[in-house]
């Protein structure tokens, strides 16, 4: 079925929308973002265009391929175009109200029967979104992995109302027409992934925020000592403070576990503005 997938909608063109975008127009799909104005259309049309440079400028693509994949984008403010969709992924911001009103839009605009719509939440249960929608059955999570054009992984979430048949279409889409792995897990806060890696963040947090050691220490050990790319402040800074603090907002409402607490310097951090790279400070300072 997902050889039939060949219109995709993304709403929201921040880092993973518009990387979502970006791997899909790779593919050859033809792609349209959704933002909410025009000044956010055109961020969203130069993150694409940015990351297409990135990958020809480290040969992972010819010009050409950038180029018609930029083509084949098209970016729009309004919601109503991506009524002939066969598939729309949701990347708007990781907060319920937001997504919830995306999902009950999107079911009355997008035509087609067979599409399917996924959200690419993190954390916020696939099910309540599904029951925003009259069809339950073909809402799914369909979770990329930040800088999306690089990492391959792609968790697939049912809800206790997704069928088979949209189980099966978003996993082909995934791995024939994305070349992405596939991971399936339950509908539960942080499915296998973000379960795992939040109280990892969330530590070395506590960690610097208690004098144990500094960021520049608590990063080069992980680097250093355990051959991970970057260190978990870098990264907590790389997804973006307050995504990480909404995250772990959701795995604590669902699990109660104090290994999910935010700790207090994360909420001042995100309460002042100081998401990581995106606004240029975090943890550490970007240019
Ligand atoms: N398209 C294709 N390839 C690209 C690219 C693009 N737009 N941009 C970079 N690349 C490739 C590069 O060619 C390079 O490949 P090779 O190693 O084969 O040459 C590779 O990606 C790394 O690129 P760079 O050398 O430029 O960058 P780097 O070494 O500084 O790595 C990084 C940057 C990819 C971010 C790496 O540090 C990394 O993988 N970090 C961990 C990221 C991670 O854990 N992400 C998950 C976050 S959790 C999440 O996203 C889920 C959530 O819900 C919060």
């Amino acid at each position: 079925m997902s050889r039939g997938i060949r219109r995709v909608g993304v709403v929201g063109g921040g880092q993973m929308g518009a990387g979502i975008a970006e791997v899909c127009a790779r593919a050859g799909l033809d792609t349209i973002v959704c933002e909410v104005d025009a000044e956010a259309a055109r961020a969203a049309r130069e993150r694409v265009e940015a990351s297409l440079d990135r990958a020809v400028r480290h040969g992972k693509l010819d010009r050409a391929a950038a180029q018609d994949a930029l083509a084949r984008t098209t970016f729009t403010r309004s919601l109503e175009d991506l009524a002939d969709r066969q598939l729309v992924v949701e990347a708007v911001v990781e907060n319920a109200d937001a997504k919830t009103e995306v999902f009950a839009a999107l079911d009355k605009i997008v035509e087609d029967p067979e599409a399917v719509l996924a959200t690419n939440t993190s954390s916020l249960p696939v099910t309540r979104l599904g029951m925003t929608t009259r069809r339950a059955d073909r809402v799914i999570g369909l979770h990329f992995f930040n800088p999306v054009p690089v990492l391959p992984l792609v968790e697939v979430v049912a809800s206790l109302h997704t069928s088979a048949r949209t189980v099966d279409a978003v996993t082909d889409f995934a791995t024939r027409s994305l070349g992405k792995t596939v991971i399936r897990s339950q509908d539960r806060a942080g499915f296998v992934v973000n379960a795992l890696l939040i109280p990892y963040l969330l530590s070395a947090i506590r960690m610097t925020e208690s004098g144990f050691a500094s960021v520049a220490d608590v990063d080069a050990g992980m680097e250093r000592g355990c051959a991970h790319p970057m260190g978990p402040l870098k990264l907590a800074d790389l997804i973006g403070l307050d995504t990480v603090a909404s995250i772990a907002e959701s795995l604590y409402d669902e699990f109660k576990e104090p290994l999910y607490a935010s700790p207090p310097l994360l909420q001042r951090m995100v309460e002042a503005g100081l998401l990581g790279r995106k606004t240029g400070r975090g943890f550490h300072v970007y240019d």
